[in-house]
């Protein structure tokens, strides 16, 4: 057996020695330029025009583009037109490229780059949400979700509230910043090393640019060091400027950006500020429920669209409201254009639904959990807003489990003790449900393919449209296709991704890479196999239903022969060693007009507990332990998947806890690097910190052998971190008073959190 088994990520020895190979580690080609981005300085202005005379006069430099030297479109919008490579007439956000230069070193470049004259009449910025909602500047147009008459069902429930609360964006931080290799070839052709989570959308941009057609530009990335979301649209930008300067110079070019530019070039996590509103009984239990969820999209829509659509789709969390109406405004601001980032809009959609229970439950004076169970949705009979019936939902036998498991009920009790007898240092503790959806909301995007080959010496060359960014979908993949040919793990090549082998793949994203990959997969290794279990029932005059894989040897009768043997007799008889698979997700459909139909193939679900301990003095905090059980079906890789788990909830509670990007009132990025921005390390790791994964549970949707995508739900985890927090200042305030916490509910925002709940008080 392959499947189901822990087995280390496939580049685990590599990572930590250093060996694994990212773009940046390559042999340098011959010749190679070195590029840098000449930026925007302003938010907003007129671009009058560029001088690179200067920049050309630097030794070392080769060249310098601008928008003019763009053979082919100057747009490389992935859903909507309008994003530029290049400003040409508006600049509309501090970093926004004008223009890159190459040179033999990067130092060079950087000194070319700064010495590009442009010049640039200023314009009034747009910077916040709540300005840009007051201007009504959007990226596009206002979407809704409804169910019911949620305004009628909220004045007609006996009790209403209505909340605000804002939580703030995150970056990737991905540990390889943007990077693209652009190698130019015979014929004008183009390969771009690049690293991506989409390769195939980089192939269809730099073709663009260079108005190439797409079978002359070949995009190929064998790891990530990290994508997280920020490389499913935005590596598109770094691989076509290498590629607009490699066209120029003909040589091939370099761009890595450094980890300041990076941050102040690239899109992050959509910050969101929520309002809602809400009717229900005396007990808590919802009847309306109103969201207007208004986010942060930067200067371009970028994938701003579907993000705010996974925001839509998971305003209820876990819970179900009779009425709902859920209106999201995509706000265009003079800043960075944001994009996917683990979650995809699911968390601050989640958070919405938090905030408002929380607030809800003090009101009525009722315990958080009560509440939360009393809304649950109730498997095969409730239907989510967009119409979509919750069935096999696993979230209420698992909050059973993890209260059981944790002693949810005496802790509270202690707690409440503790925080009686203790002025200063305050705990708090709760529990948070995840219900995830799992499949592109587009479902379009719901397809893979793979390429396979056997070789004679039974060795096997495995590729598929998936990227590896360390999540381990390599390894996963490679176990499937061990497990249909019964064949050990290491006869199995990883290879890279190329647009060359499998073609017109979707993004590894939504965290859908293993499930659509690994089916994909497994089509390709299953077609070799019929192949040769019908050569070989034929050779030894058996049925083919008798033959069998095993131990990397295959039997029939009394015919034992190894997996190597068979290829070569196969090949020698002229059978093909080869295939391609296919897959796409069954079931699914989804109206983008009325938001509503079966977006989701199947819920992916978590819990989690945590408890901790606020100075409130200092609004210091610590997270004394944190309990998780996590839903992954039948786990294809226990290990890897606790690792995406543990992974997931820790940059979760960065994002919620400590992560703060700050702009100033130039709409300068203040926080670009590790010095001001702080994610969380090892030490931020809680130190109890138990994860189970769901036992004896098979998905009963027909995945990759009956598992569940991983990827991205445990990040919504950490709202129990942020829960815990409130919980803990709520301890200073009155008994119905709700104090206001956004995120991230740093120190500075837990303190004032504190005093706004004990003046109250
Ligand atoms: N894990 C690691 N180590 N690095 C990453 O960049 N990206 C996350 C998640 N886990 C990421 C990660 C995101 S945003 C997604 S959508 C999924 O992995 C993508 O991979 P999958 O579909 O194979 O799970
Ligand atoms: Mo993940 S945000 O879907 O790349």
């Amino acid at each position: 057996m392959s499947v189901h088994q822990s087995k280390a990520h496939d580049s685990a020895v590599k990572h930590v020695t250093g060996e694994a190979q990212y773009i940046d580690d390559m042999p340098e080609p011959r010749g190679l330029l070195h590029a840098h981005l000449v930026t925007s300085p302003v938010a907003h202005g007129r671009l009058l025009s560029i001088d690179t005379t200067p920049a050309l006069a630097v030794p070392g430099v080769a060249a310098v583009v601008t928008a003019a030297d763009i053979p082919g479109k100057n747009d490389i919008g992935s859903i909507l037109k309008g994003e530029p490579v290049f400003a040409e007439d508006l600049v509309a956000y501090v970093g926004h490229p004008i223009g890159a230069a190459a040179a033999l070193t990067p130092e060079a470049a950087r000194a070319g780059a700064k010495a590009v004259k442009a010049e640039i009449e200023t314009l009034k910025p747009i910077l916040t949400i709540e300005d840009a909602l007051t201007a009504e500047s959007y990226v596009m147009a206002p979407m809704e979700m409804k169910r019911g008459d949620a305004a009628a069902a909220i004045a007609a429930a006996p009790l209403s509230l209505d909340g605000e609360v804002m939580v703030g964006g995150q970056d990737h931080f991905y540990l390889e910043t943007q990077v693209a290799m652009a190698l130019p070839q015979e014929d004008g052709d183009m390969l771009v090393l690049s690293s991506t989570q989409h390769p195939t959308e980089v192939q269809h941009m730099v073709a663009k640019v260079l108005a190439l057609p797409y079978n002359a530009v070949t995009v190929e990335v064998r790891r990530m060091g990290g994508g997280f979301g920020g490389k499913e649209s935005q590596a598109s930008l770094i691989a076509c400027i290498a590629a607009i300067l490699a066209r120029k110079t003909r040589r091939p070019v370099k761009l890595r950006l450094d980890r300041d530019d990076d941050m102040m070039v690239t899109g992050k996590r959509h910050d969101f500020l929520i309002r809602w509103r809400a009717g229900f009984d005396e007990t808590g239990l919802l009847h309306g429920v109103e969201m207007t969820l208004a986010s942060r999209c930067g200067w371009s829509a970028d994938l701003s669209p579907p993000v705010m659509s996974r925001a839509l789709s998971h305003a209820d969390n876990a819970y179900y409201y009779p009425a709902a109406h859920f209106k999201g405004f995509g706000c265009r601001t003079n800043t960075q254009s944001n994009t996917a980032f683990r979650g995809f809009g699911a968390p601050q959609g989640m958070i919405a639904a938090e905030a408002m229970i929380e607030t809800i439950a003090r009101h009525l004076g009722q315990d958080p959990l009560e509440l939360r169970k009393r809304n649950l949705y109730r498997p095969g009979r409730d239907r989510t807003p967009y119409g979509q019936k919750v069935e096999n939902f696993r979230l209420p036998t698992m909050i059973e489990q993890i209260t059981a498991k944790t002693d949810f009920a005496a802790r509270r009790a202690q707690i409440r003790a503790f925080n009686s007898q203790s002025p200063i240092i305050k705990r708090g503790l709760a529990l948070a449900p995840v219900k995830f959806g799992v499949s592109f909301n587009n479902v379009m995007m719901n397809q893979a393919g793979a390429l396979l080959h056997v070789y004679t010496d039974g060795s096997i060359h495995l590729n598929h449209g998936g990227t590896e960014m360390g999540q381990g979908l390599f390894v996963k993949v490679a176990q499937v296709v061990a497990e249909v040919f019964q064949v050990p793990l290491d006869s199995i090549k990883i290879t890279a991704t190329t647009t060359g082998k499998v073609p017109n793949t979707s993004p590894t994203a939504a965290s859908s890479g293993t499930d659509l990959n690994g089916m994909a997969a497994r089509n390709a290794a299953m077609a070799v196999r019929n192949r040769l279990v019908e050569f070989i029932a034929e050779h030894c005059h058996g049925k083919p239903e008798d033959v069998v894989f095993s131990d990397g040897r295959v039997r029939i009768g009394n015919h034992d022969m190894s997996f190597a043997q068979v290829a070569r007799m196969a090949h020698a008889a002229r059978v093909s060693l080869s295939a391609t698979g296919f897959y796409k997700t069954p079931h699914i459909h989804f109206d983008g007009k009325s938001m509503t139909g079966r977006p989701f193939y199947y819920y992916a679900n978590g819990v989690s507990v945590s408890e901790v301990s606020l100075d409130t003095l200092t609004g210091e905090w610590r997270l004394e332990r944190v309990d998780i059980l996590h839903d992954v079906g039948a786990s294809l890789n226990p290990a890897i998947d606790k690792g995406q788990v543990e992974g997931g909830f820790v940059q979760g509670m960065g994002w919620l806890t400590m992560e703060e990007l700050v702009w100033d009132e130039q709409g300068r990025l203040l926080t670009h690097a590790p010095s001001t921005y702080k994610i969380p390390t090892a030490r931020d790791v809680p130190r109890a910190f138990f994860v189970d994964l769901l036992e004896n549970a098979p998905n009963e949707e027909m995945t990759i052998y009956r598992s569940k995508a991983v990827g991205e739900p445990p990040l919504m985890l950490a709202m129990s971190v942020w829960l815990a927090l409130l919980d803990a200042v709520a301890a200073t305030a009155a008994p119905g008073k709700v104090p206001r916490l956004d995120a991230p509910a740093t120190p500075e925002r837990l303190l004032m959190a504190v005093k706004r709940a004990s003046e109250a008080a």
